[in-house]
């Protein structure tokens, strides 16, 4: 596990899209995971940027997002679809037929899990996971006590969740109470996992996920065994962290 602290959630965001431009540049054909929230828009806003200004290239690039709403259609305004077709997918030059988000309608919910995970595998398996983390610590829709082995599938929301995902629907009641989420087995699947994490109200979820023991009270903890997971956060969600120092001194000693 690698923690980069940056001093604001700009800082942060550019050093995502970064890495993630420069693994589009090394494999155009690269294949990303994907998350909604408020924490990744800013991450979005500099990949635009850098298609518009530096000619960032997404035409052969597959996304897969991480989760969506049981019973919002596409077109639903707090849909997933809906937030990634607005705040991402119609601004650069992805080909719609390979944007990939869980259908929130399916008749057939195992079925189509199942395809999910079957066409992340026929794509060659996300090369790099975006990732926020919830104030429970869930990543993807991973609720605390999701299997750490866990595959795609319908997950309820705790009530918390959709608390906080309250202010994207007109009232607390319209929040749906399931959802079909990424498991962490898939996530841990991935070969590179980015998570963000930006303001005072993270702090403690992020120094549990990173600091503490790996339980699936915690599922972002989980990323504890993946062998290539970043956690870029800024300043105030990095201030629970014991071991700042030495996060920073990785940094300022890595060539790369
Ligand atoms: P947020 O949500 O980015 O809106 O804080 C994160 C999450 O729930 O994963």
């Amino acid at each position: 596990m690698e923690v980069i602290v940056q001093p604001t959630p700009p800082d942060a965001a550019r050093m995502a899209a970064t890495l993630v431009a420069k693994a589009i540049r090394r494999k155009p054909n690269l294949v990303l995971g994907l998350a909604t929230g408020s924490t990744p828009l800013m991450l979005y806003g500099e990949l635009i940027r850098m298609h518009r200004e530096e000619g960032l290239d997404f035409h052969h690039v597959t996304t897969f997002n991480l989760d969506e709403y049981l019973g919002l259609p596409p077109n639903h305004p707090a849909s997933y679809r809906r937030f990634m077709q607005e705040n991402f997918f119609s601004h650069i030059n992805l080909s719609p037929q390979r944007t990939f988000v869980p259908d929130g309608m399916t008749q057939d919910i195992h079925r189509h899990c199942h395809e999910y995970e079957d066409l992340i595998v026929s794509c060659g398996g996300i090369d790099i996971q975006i990732l926020g983390i919830g104030s429970d610590g869930h990543i993807g829709f991973n609720e605390p006590t999701s299997s750490l082995a866990s595959r795609t599938r319908e997950k309820a929301l705790t009530e918390q969740t959709r608390r906080d995902n309250a202010r994207f629907f007109a009232t607390l009641d319209e929040v749906p109470h399931n959802c079909l989420t990424m498991g962490i087995g898939t996530i841990l699947a991935s070969h590179q996992c980015l998570l963000l994490a930006f303001g005072p109200k993270k702090a403690d979820v992020v120094a549990a996920a990173v600091e503490g023991p790996v339980t699936s009270m915690v599922p972002a903890s989980a990323l504890q065994f993946h062998a290539d997971a970043k956690f870029i956060v800024d300043e105030p969600a990095a201030a629970k962290l014991k071991l700042r120092a030495y996060y920073d001194y990785v940094l300022a000693h890595n060539p790369g």
